[in-house]
């Protein structure tokens, strides 16, 4: 399938992920988006959320209040996911990261979605080879990975399978480009990636530091901010990307390579034991007014 025959898109599941690039998807690429969560209050909440967000673009004169009204009626929602599939050139799945229930997902889109439809996982720590045997025709296969919050973080890794043709790797690519966000091609499949390999082993550099006593939390992302200029340090980041999200990459990385640099230890860990998972839960590394 080449990219100007895509013209109806799927997302599965609602959560941070999947309700942003939904949104993305309609707003800038002008795609219909079916967005699919078993939870018909999370669907309610991610349109919700979404709205709030492109109200606010609207209230500060980026965005035409004509054009918000549109690219929030393109996104439709269903709790049936083979109705939300059935019809779509392009399936981006964003369900937990727990590899049975990817799996399982994937087989119910092998089974109800078109058998050329595109199925992109956007799997931070799970290669599309994890779910190469559930699809079949696992040439369309592939991860397509966006960033938290991904109506505004403007990379979209591609990351090609051993299984993934070269058509649907193209048609990914141009597919990005078209929803106003940069991809890069990873050509070779490796654990994280190559924007989260170097962000979360930096952050564990940060977890490090500040546990051994040579700095505090604070002063670490002050450091990170004024001295490397990212927008945010790495505490704060891993509050917007939530703690167990954050173990979780962490502890497959560990599993996944077999190096020790990846293991999550207490600083995290004792958080995340404690439910205290970053900016959802009101409370991470840092504390949020609710
Ligand atoms: N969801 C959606 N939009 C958000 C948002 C959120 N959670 N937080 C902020 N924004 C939007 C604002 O509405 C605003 O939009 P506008 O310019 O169109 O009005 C824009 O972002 C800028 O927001 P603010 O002015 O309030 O705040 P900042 O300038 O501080 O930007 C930030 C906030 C964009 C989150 C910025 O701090 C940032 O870029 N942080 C780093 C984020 C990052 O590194 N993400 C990658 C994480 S790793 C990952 O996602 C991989 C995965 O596999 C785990």
């Amino acid at each position: 399938m080449t990219v100007d025959e895509v013209k109806r898109v799927c997302v599965v599941g609602a959560g941070t992920m999947g309700a942003q690039i939904a949104q993305q998807v309609a707003l800038a690429g002008g795609y219909p988006v079916r967005l699919y969560s078993r939870s018909q209050q999370r669907l309610d909440a991610a349109v919700r959320s979404n709205a709030k967000l492109l109200g606010k673009r609207v209230e500060k004169g980026k965005l035409d209040a004509a054009e918000c009204e549109a690219a929030l009626a393109r996104v439709t929602t269903t709790t049936d996911l083979a109705e939300a599939a059935g019809d779509a050139d392009i399936v981006i799945e964003t369900v937990a990261e727990d590899r049975e229930t990817k799996r399982h997902i994937c087989q119910q889109l092998s089974a109800h979605a078109r058998k050329d439809a595109v199925i992109a996982s956007n799997s931070s720590t799970m290669a599309s080879s994890f779910f190469a045997d559930c699809i079949e025709n696992e040439d369309r296969l592939l991860n397509v990975h966006f960033f938290n919050p991904a109506l505004v973080m403007q990379l979209v890794e591609v990351v090609r399978g051993p299984h993934t043709s070269d058509e649907v790797v193209e048609t990914c690519m141009e597919f990005v480009r078209r929803i106003g966000k940069t991809p890069v091609l990873v050509e070779k499949e490796t654990y994280g990636f190559i924007a989260n390999r170097i962000l979360f082993i930096a952050m564990q550099e940060a977890f490090r530091l500040v546990e051994d006593g040579y700095v505090s939390m604070e002063d670490a992302d002050l450091a990170v901010k004024n001295g490397l200029n990212w927008p945010m340090g790495p505490f704060e980041l891993a509050d917007l990307v939530g703690l167990d999200v954050t173990e979780d990459i962490l502890s497959q990385g560990h599993v996944q390579t077999g190096e020790e640099r990846w293991k999550p230890t207490a600083i995290l860990t004792g958080r995340t034991a404690k439910g205290e998972l970053g900016r959802k839960t009101g409370k991470g590394f840092y504390e949020y007014a609710r």
